[in-house]
């Protein structure tokens, strides 16, 4: 494959764009490819390769990249009339009401540009609402490039993870591993009283792609109800992908007290939202005290493109359709890797889908056939990954160096690195998901 366009863009870049990018992730090695266009599911470069797409510009679409007829029309239509205006539009409405109709736990909805805007003024909103400080998040989890989030360390013992952040921002966050039981009742014991909210994926989408254990989101349920403290869901990855309409949420039974949206509810347009019981949510300004705003809230185009994409996946059956391909692909690799690499792990559910160069544990006769469901009576069950530092173990070097690098001159776009998802459009075909599983044979 040449890259010379992509190289010399890059080049260009790096004189004026730090690190060349304007999203760290995407400075890949050597240098990150330019896209020139999508087309279906694939997307092609500056110098013409094509690949076929499971970034999908990490989640928000759903539909690939020819969005359908109605959506392209209700975007067109809506930028030609003028593209925002500073004060309500019918369209904000009718998204909303989308959204309470079909997530359980949702009454009302605030709309923001970003998941990170969205997980800020969810934390501002807990701690408004509980009148308390502290937030319990997951060791390793990313809720956007937000102060109160970016932190390392364990429990109460955390430090801010980027320069420019004060320690008074870590001093407020405590971290327990993802699925552990232990911690989570015991940072409750020693905080309890302080805890404004626990905030975690309902999946690590992010980190690896990893499974609740059994009952342990119904723990978090029980411990916040308990002390007072709301849960919040960060459903950015997991809306409108993991169960359907209905969200991870729904998919798992659980009634969070906050949600936080992004990325698909937006139909590629910039977005995020945050949602909840209006009890909680009518806390926001104006209905409320807690400030929250935005120029570009509500955006017009974004609304009629998140409304459209949804809208077209309930009567298209995109999600029976997604779900099913990245079922062939979980269970095509999870073959692969019984033959090629056993002690790796395929991961996902819905279609979301990930291979972790776990180290140890083979495959027997009995394991979860198209990703790890966190399945007691699996034999890998000891062995796959359940939290963040369990991935973080894994052999990322060689994913990243060796195996991605492999697969992008397979043409094979994945996302770079041993944590975030893959994800599966409804513009994917069979075909696409064939030659994918070829090209996983041959790298892996
Ligand atoms: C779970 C989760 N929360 C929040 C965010 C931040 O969203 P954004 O990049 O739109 O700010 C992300 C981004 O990938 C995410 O995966």
């Amino acid at each position: 494959m040449n890259h010379d366009e992509s190289r010399d863009l890059y080049d260009r870049a790096l004189s004026v764009m730090p690190g060349g990018v304007n999203s760290s992730v995407r400075a890949t090695r050597p240098y990150p490819f330019f896209v020139q266009k999508g087309d279906g599911g694939h997307v092609i470069d500056a110098d013409g390769n094509r690949y076929i797409d499971f970034v999908m510009g990490y989640g928000p679409l759903l539909l690939g990249h020819d969005l359908p007829e109605p959506v392209q029309a209700a975007v067109q239509q809506r930028a030609s009339e003028g593209p925002m205006y500073g004060a309500p539009t019918e369209v904000e409405v009718e998204l909303a009401e989308f959204v309470a109709r079909h997530v359980p736990s949702v009454e009302m909805v605030r709309f923001v540009n970003s998941g990170t805007e969205a997980t800020v003024s969810a934390v501002r909103l807990a701690r408004g609402y509980t009148g308390r400080d502290k937030i319990v998040i997951m060791e390793g989890s990313y809720h956007g490039a937000q102060e109160s989030t970016l932190v390392d360390g364990e429990r109460d013992d955390t430090a801010p993870s980027s320069p420019g952040i004060p320690e008074s921002f870590a001093e407020h966050t405590l971290t327990v591993p993802f699925n552990d039981e232990t911690a989570i009742h015991e940072v409750f014991e020693e905080h309890g009283e302080d805890i404004a909210a626990v905030l975690t994926e309902p999946i690590l989408g992010n980190h690896g792609i990893v499974h609740p254990v059994e009952g342990y989101h119904q723990t978090l349920r029980e411990l916040t109800d308990q002390y007072g403290a709301l849960l919040i869901f960060d459903e950015v990855i997991t809306g409108f992908r993991v169960g359907g309409l209905q969200c991870a949420q729904g998919k798992f039974g659980i009634d969070p007290d906050i949600t936080t949206f992004g990325k698909i509810v937006g139909g590629g347009f910039p977005v995020g939202a945050i949602g909840g019981k209006s009890e909680i949510v009518e806390h926001f300004t104006p209905a409320g005290d807690v400030f929250q705003s935005g120029t570009f809230s509500g955006h017009p185009v974004t609304m009629a493109a998140g409304l459209e994409t949804l809208r077209y996946a309930a009567e298209n059956d995109v999600y029976d359709y997604v779900n099913d391909l990245g079922e062939r692909l979980r269970s095509g690799i999870a073959d692969i890797l019984e033959d090629q690499a056993p002690s790796y792990t395929v991961v996902g559910t819905d279609s979301m889908f990930k291979v972790i160069f776990t180290r140890d544990g083979a495959f027997g006769e009995e394991h979860c056939e198209s990703g790890c469901t966190q399945d007691p009576t699996c034999p890998r069950y000891e062995h796959c990954p359940k939290n963040g530092a369990d991935v973080d173990r894994a052999e990322t070097e060689r994913w990243e160096r060796l195996f991605w690098p492999a697969m992008k001159d397979e043409g094979i776009f994945l996302t770079p690195n041993q944590f975030e998802s893959q994800f599966v459009s409804a513009a994917h075909t069979a075909d696409d998901v064939e030659q994918a599983l070829e090209a996983y044979k041959r790298v892996l």
